[in-house]
């Protein structure tokens, strides 16, 4: 299946009641051909009205970040574990998070990443461990069936807490590192 009937099926999906509320699905947006693939949580409002993952304040902020190491948005593939937004920014409940997360495995199957980025607690614990703690953790990478993933703070916790963007800014500077090794 390519990513354009994948998009097409998300679209579409009713799998969890998400969809009823949702105004546009955020199905992910970037350079299909990747290495390099950030991974957030789930859609806010502006993400919402825009249907373009990472847009709002945070979007805005995680853009001066990949401005300061040197990486280009276009060249970069950004998606999230959920596709529709969860009323008021609520976290993603485990059924929505099952229902939706065959989208984002597409997705990398047919994008083939060497790099996958979390971006905060939610999308680590899904796709790195459950009992992933973003603080002690953060930056760390591990070795999955065919590419390296690793976690960074979500760009809305540096703006509710300014004290962890030293640390965003090592961990992006070491992604840029990692990922300029690999091309
Ligand atoms: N937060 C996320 O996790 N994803 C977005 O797309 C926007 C905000």
């Amino acid at each position: 299946m390519k990513l354009d009937q994948t998009y097409e099926n998300c679209r579409s999906c009713t799998a969890c009641p998400l969809h009823k509320t949702k105004t546009n699905t955020v199905f992910g947006t970037g350079n299909e051909n990747a290495d390099l693939m950030f991974i957030g949580e789930a859609p806010g409002e502006k993400e919402d009205e825009s249907g373009i993952p990472f847009v709002g304040p945070a979007g805005k902020l995680f853009d001066k970040y990949l401005e300061y190491v040197g990486i280009e948005r276009d060249e970069v593939y950004i998606a999230n574990i959920l596709k529709c937004r969860p009323p008021r920014n609520r976290d993603p409940l485990p059924d929505e998070e099952n229902a939706c997360i065959g989208y984002l495995r597409e997705q990398v199957r047919l994008i083939k990443p060497k790099i996958i980025v979390c971006l905060g607690r939610v999308a680590a614990k899904r796709l790195i461990s459950p009992d992933f703690r973003i603080t002690a953790q953060h930056g760390k990478w591990f070795d999955n069936k065919g590419f390296k993933i690793c976690a960074v703070y979500h760009p809305s916790a540096l703006l509710r807490d300014t004290a962890k963007k030293a640390d965003m800014l090592t961990d992006m500077k070491n992604i840029k590192d990692v990922y300029t090794s690999l091309k």
